[in-house]
């Protein structure tokens, strides 16, 4: 029988919330040596032959790209597995067994799928790392790209000296699941920096994200401050970055829900030019996409010189080829092994009584 590694929460990324201020330095650290070596053309094969199991419920642009994108940049292969082809779910395997089979035949696995539950059951039955590609709860993979373009855009200004304003909905337990505005939060609070959650008075952050931020802040302590306001302008000359997600992305449009959010966020909430002109002039404005345009944030704005929309969704690449190489990169097996190994092999294959597929083909010259 198979021995299960003893994984511990962090041997996963399950939430930003897991990691220690370190390790999520050390991840940023990572994003940036491999992106100065993409910049001079220079791709590692730091994981050659390994691969990444992709396991998708829900549809995905970036987060699926991105993964699949950086296994091949690192020299290894990721495989697109829809949920909807697999035998996973009622009446059929259950997600238990699943993960005991994928992780026996990958190196890694990143997944999206609604229920956090489902995550962590996957995740303590995987033998190998599992990254949560978002699900309701968390979206780990988009906070860290979010953080490295703040880094990016202002190079000079240390994590603590940086003050984001998250505009919309900051309550995870309103209407509407919030999974990067919660990650972000957590980021903030590891990092030490300032975090102003703006939107509507029913929109504010919940008392459980409120005492996590500060038992984070606490166990880095690393100063973060969270600040609430219902004003955009109240705090906008101190705002390094605005951060939206959309309104009312996948929502019915027809319900009285979906009238009632877009009502309390549009378009009191918008990254108007306005609010963009009564900020700092390197105000960045960021957005995690898919987005509305003309909707969180102006038309003008998501194509003008604040805008880091596309820089950000650039970045995603960036931060998965990091994540994965945190988590699954290995020293190379020795050569002496490889040698040996090679040898047991070649050598049986050569003495077996098989008939090779070439050898059908082959041309006998010798009448030539
Ligand atoms: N931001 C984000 O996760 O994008 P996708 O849903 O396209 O992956």
């Amino acid at each position: 029988m198979r021995i299960k590694p003893t994984f511990k929460r962090n041997n996963h990324l399950l939430s930003v919330a897991d990691l220690g201020t370190q390790e999520l330095r050390d991840i940023l650290h990572l994003m940036k040596l491999l992106k100065d070596a993409e910049r001079e053309g220079v791709r590692l094969p730091l994981l050659k032959d390994k691969v990444l199991g992709m396991i998708f419920e829900i549809n995905s642009t970036r987060t699926r790209i991105s993964f699949e994108s950086a296994m091949t940049q690192l020299g290894g292969h990721a495989e697109f597995l829809s949920t909807r082809t697999l035998w996973v779910g009622e009446g059929h395997e259950s997600m238990r067994d699943t993960a005991e089979v994928i992780s026996r035949m990958t190196d890694g696995v990143i997944m999206r799928c609604e229920s956090q539950e489902t995550m962590e059951l996957f995740a303590r039955y995987s033998y190998v790392p599992v990254f949560n590609g978002m699900t309701l709860d968390y979206h780990p993979t988009q906070a860290l790209a979010d953080v490295f373009t703040m880094m990016e855009h202002l190079p000079n200004t240390p994590l603590q000296d940086m003050t984001i304003m998250y505009m919309g909905d900051n309550n995870a337990a309103y209407d509407h699941n919030t999974p990067v505005q919660t990650e972000l939060m957590h980021m903030a609070a590891r990092l030490g920096m300032t975090y102003i959650a703006c939107g509507p008075q029913e929109m504010l952050v919940c008392d459980r994200d409120k005492q996590m931020f500060q038992k984070l802040a606490a166990e880095s302590g690393s100063g973060a401050r969270l600040i609430e306001t219902t004003d955009p302008y109240e705090y906008i000359a101190d705002v390094d970055f605005t951060v939206s997600d959309a309104f009312c992305e996948g929502s019915d449009e027809t319900s009285e829900t979906t009238r009632r959010r877009r009502a309390l966020l549009y378009p009191a909430y918008q990254v108007s030019q306005q609010l963009v002109d009564a900020g700092k002039p390197r105000l960045g404005v960021m957005h995690c996409l898919p987005g509305k345009r003309g909707e969180e944030i102006a038309d003008e704005v998501w194509d003008g010189p604040n805008s880091l929309l596309f820089e950000e969704a650039e970045n995603r690449l960036n931060a998965q080829k990091a994540i994965v190489t945190w988590f699954m990169y290995t020293d190379p097996v020795g050569e002496a092994a490889q040698r040996y190994h090679m040898g047991r092999v070649q050598g049986f294959l050569h003495q077996a009584k098989r008939e090779t597929p070439a050898g059908k083909y082959l041309i006998d010259h010798s009448e030539c």
